[in-house]
């Protein structure tokens, strides 16, 4: 008999340590990809989730959703499951997406390369992409060649919503060019504390 597919975080009324266990272990194996000792807490995933508008058409795109709460907050806020596209790297944490989030479509591989790995699967322009990569171990300009990626990929002045534990904006001002950065009060109850921050493509009439 095949073993139950693990509850989705959205239906958990404690905190699942098998999940900060998945993380514990991939983060001794690879501490720079994975960014983080324990998944993101309900308050920061929520504000996550806050700037994107579900009833903006289009599929969402998640990069770096891990075991899932940032995804259980955008289908919350009431983004349909069927529309949400999840980028993920590691390959167990992929396994996992499928068995709790069904009717999303899990992509595995490298976000740096959305574009080639989007070809085929977008039916239109993205809604919002919300990312929790570990932005800071790249160079700025290879992070701001990924949000000018997911940017192209999207609705006009759609939002780019990204998490961070640094008291800056994870791809600094300077590097963005028309777009604008918007920052959320610290999340004092995520541990370890966390900001949000929105940037948008100024949308000309
Ligand atoms: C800080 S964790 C956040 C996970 C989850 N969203 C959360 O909030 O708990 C970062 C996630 O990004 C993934 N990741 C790191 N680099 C990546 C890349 N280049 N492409 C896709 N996913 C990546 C990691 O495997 C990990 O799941």
């Amino acid at each position: 008999m095949n073993s139950p597919a693990p509850l989705a975080p959205r239906l958990k009324k404690k905190p699942d340590f098998r999940d900060e266990a998945r993380f514990i272990k991939n983060w001794i194996d690879k501490p720079l990809i994975i960014g983080a000792v324990s998944p993101s807490g309900k308050a920061l995933a929520k504000m996550m989730a806050a700037p994107i508008d579900p009833e903006l058409p289009g599929q969402v795109l998640e990069i770096g959703p891990g075991t899932g709460p940032v995804t259980a907050a955008l289908i919350a806020r009431g983004v349909d499951e069927a529309r949400l596209v999840l980028l993920e790297f590691n390959p167990d944490f992929v396994t996992l997406l499928r068995q709790r989030f069904p009717r999303a479509t899990v992509l595995q591989g490298d976000a740096y390369d959305v574009r080639g790995l989007a070809e085929g699967v977008l039916t239109g322009p993205l809604a919002g992409i919300v990312s929790s990569l570990p932005l800071l171990t790249k160079p700025v300009p290879r992070r701001a060649r990924l949000l000018n990626d997911c940017f192209d990929l999207a609705h006009p002045g759609a939002p780019f919503v990204q998490f961070t534990y640094m008291v800056q904006p994870p791809i600094p001002v300077f590097a963005i060019g028309e777009a604008v950065a918007t920052g959320s009060p610290r999340i004092w109850r995520n541990v370890p504390p966390a900001r949000v921050w929105t940037y948008r493509r100024q949308v000309t009439a």
